[in-house]
């Protein structure tokens, strides 16, 4: 046991499989270049077999980022190994996380596998990855419900095989913090060489728990937890990052360990996610919502001005809240905007997307005199989203809304080059404009979500929107931003309309036979 916990992300790759998250290989390396930055030890960056799209941007990844491990999922299959291993040639410090299911029900139904010949593919498994790279996890899939006995078998094997890290997913978020504190106590215990590994764990959020069950495995002696920005991930997600780095934090009078997570990169990295994204962060949620430092009641303000630790026992700015800095204007010139991109990490593929990635910033400066970060992150992910293929473009739009008439949108789109127009009527202006531009589209889609949030403070703030959109079971969330909130929102919804579009389709690495 050490008393650093690692950190191990896996927004990229968990987080990526909740529906409509998907993101593209640029906004992946955005996303790691901001883990990087947060300092989080291991990075999961994808399931380099799943699609080639996911094996470029591990790769990429791989070949980018220096100060973390940078990690691929593969399955306990020749194939997946290889691939994973091919991904992550070019990575300082690589890792191979190969997985398979342990408990009787998904090796009975799922793998049809004896228990006999589980161990066997695991061990083999390991030691095709030990041969690709000398940093290898190993996952009992299904841990949360697998017989204590068993693993302890599979674990003594993959750990004598080359394993360094043991992984025990609650997969489907089954269990409750005592009970999968006493697996991880067992496991840690009963194992003969448990000693050679670190345990990890990796917990789903079906009952609220993953939090509190990763907290409870770190006091039964786990010393990695596998975590998502804003707890994305799989049906309820993954556990939070920010709950657990700041729970280990803000109690390590009874933890005792520490991470090398710099804190205040929390709320920047929190947004970046959920703009790329489009999961919004509900303001009531734990380090990263909008209302987790407000304080309302006229006790706890009074208390707070007179001694803050009467009801705060976090400082706001530790996670990088008030940090909002006005970081370029309307006199800014392309040096500065450049050179503030380059500290975001942010790299424009080409001098055409650096080129429309500054006239927008100029247009902006224009409409709104102070451009923050945020308004940088959002403003370079529409200008990355407009260079992926676009079937629909907009290229006009007058919205009339009055009280007591009905609204009334005209919109002008480009449609794969031609220009389309139509009117239409709606309940309310966003209503009317998303009515005018199906009118063309015609994309028999069903909207399942759509949500605006300010990007920062202030009126002039610029409007994020998503949109959710449902088509033959896929889902997807677009995303747009702009000071007109209607405009933000038709440029969301065209958004969706692009992915959809493009028809970019993922593996999934649960499902067998992918
Ligand atoms: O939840 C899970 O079991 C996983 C594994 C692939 C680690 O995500
Ligand atoms: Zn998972």
């Amino acid at each position: 046991m050490t008393d650093q916990l690692i950190i191990f992300d896996t927004t990229l790759r968990d987080g990526e499989q909740s529906p409509g998250a998907s993101m593209t290989k640029d906004e992946k390396i955005r996303i790691a270049k901001a883990l990087e930055r947060m300092r989080v030890d291991v990075i999961e960056a994808g399931f380099a077999i799943a699609s080639p799209g996911d094996f470029e941007a591990v790769k990429a990844i791989a070949d980018t980022i220096k100060d973390s491990r940078v990690c691929s999922l593969a399955r306990a299959r020749d194939a997946d190994i290889d691939r994973a291993g091919e991904a992550l040639k070019g990575a300082a410090a690589g890792r191979i996380h190969t997985f398979i299911a342990t408990s009787p029900i998904h090796m009975k139904y799922k793998l049809k596998m004896e228990p006999d010949a589980v161990i066997e593919a695991a061990v083999h498994a390991v030691k095709r990855a030990r041969a690709q790279c000398d940093d290898v996890e190993f996952s009992c899939e299904d841990a949360g419900r697998s017989d204590i006995d068993f693993m302890c078998r599979i674990v003594e094997q993959v750990i004598k095989a080359g394993a360094r890290t043991i992984n025990i997913p609650d997969t489907v978020g089954y269990t409750i913090p005592e009970q999968y504190a006493h697996i991880i106590s067992q496991l840690v215990t009963r194992i003969p060489n448990a000693s050679q590994a670190v345990f990890s764990v990796h917990c789903h959020n079906d009952l609220g728990l993953a939090v509190a069950n990763s907290l409870a495995a770190v006091r039964a002696g786990a010393r990695q937890v596998e975590c998502t920005i804003n707890g994305l991930g799989e049906r309820a997600g993954n556990a939070a990052l920010e709950e657990i780095v700041m729970a280990v934090k803000t109690r390590r009078d009874l933890f005792g360990i520490d991470t090398r997570i710099d804190t205040r990169e929390i709320v920047s990295t929190s947004r970046l996610v959920s703009g790329i994204t489009g999961f919004p962060v509900q303001p009531n949620k734990a380090i990263v919502g909008a209302n987790a430092f407000a304080h309302e009641s006229g006790i706890h303000q009074d208390g707070v001005l007179k001694h803050r630790e009467t009801y705060e026992i976090m400082r706001a700015e530790d996670v990088g809240w008030n940090t909002n800095r006005m970081v370029l204007g309307k006199h800014s010139g392309r040096a500065a905007f450049k050179a503030r991109l380059e500290e975001l990490g942010i790299a424009l593929g080409s001098e055409q997307e650096f080129q429309a990635a500054f006239e927008r910033f100029k247009d902006l400066a224009d409409k709104k005199h102070e451009i923050f970060d945020e308004d940088l992150q959002a403003l370079v992910t529409d200008v990355e989203r407009a260079q992926v293929e676009e079937s629909y473009a907009l290229d006009f739009i007058e919205v009339h809304s009055r009280s007591g008439s009905t609204p009334q949108a005209s919109v002008r789109l480009r449609v794969d080059g031609r220009e389309e127009s139509a009117v239409a009527e709606g309940s309310g202006p966003v209503d009317a404009t998303f009515k005018a531009i199906e009118k063309i589209a015609a994309s028999g889609t069903s909207l399942q979500l759509y949500s605006v949030n300010a990007i920062t403070s202030g009126t002039d703030s610029q409007g994020e929107v998503t949109v959710r959109l449902e088509q033959g079971g896929r889902i997807v969330n677009g995303q747009g931003a702009d000071v007109d909130i209607i405009v933000a929102s038709a440029k969301a919804y065209l958004d969706a309309l692009n992915i959809l579009a493009a028809g970019v389709k993922r593996a999934h690495p649960q499902i067998e036979g992918v």
